[in-house]
């Protein structure tokens, strides 16, 4: 290859990588991820057994933090980013509620705010026990 034939490969291979860095965030903009259909996913949480009364965990559903814990009344299952600015919220097994770290802002166990800054409840996701086992899946 000569030097002349490398610097041409290497200038297009520039250009090329130049006109995507500005192609990609109008493409993702004008097409965002959720008009791509909907995702449906289902997550094992684990076996009920395995939770006691108040007792909560976190896995993730098509990549984002859900927040799963057991109840009197059966499982229930939120989305772990907090709606105010997207910190990532924790359950308090003692006060039976829902608490983010970064403002104090507090969700009861309906996911409903009860103080603090976050503008809206918690996004539920739909929970089911099959065969002893937890599942998680979007709405
Ligand atoms: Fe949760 Fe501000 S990010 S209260």
């Amino acid at each position: 290859m000569s030097r002349r034939t490398f610097i041409d490969w290497l200038l297009t291979g520039g250009l090329v990588a130049w006109a995507m860095a500005f192609v990609a965030p109008v493409l993702s903009y004008v097409w965002p991820a959720q008009s791509r259909g909907p995702s449906t996913q289902t997550v094992s949480a684990g076996k009920a057994s395995d939770f006691k009364d108040w007792e909560s965990k976190m896995v993730a559903v098509s990549g984002h933090p859900v927040l799963v814990f057991r109840s009197p009344q059966g499982f229930r299952a939120f989305s772990a980013i907090c709606t105010h600015l997207g910190c990532i919220v924790a359950w308090n097994e003692a006060r039976h509620d829902i608490e983010c770290p970064c403002h104090a802002g507090v969700f009861d166990a309906n996911g409903k705010v009860v103080s603090g800054p976050p503008p809206r409840p918690l996004a539920e996701y739909a929970v089911v026990v099959v065969n002893g086992e937890v599942m998680v899946k979007t709405a």
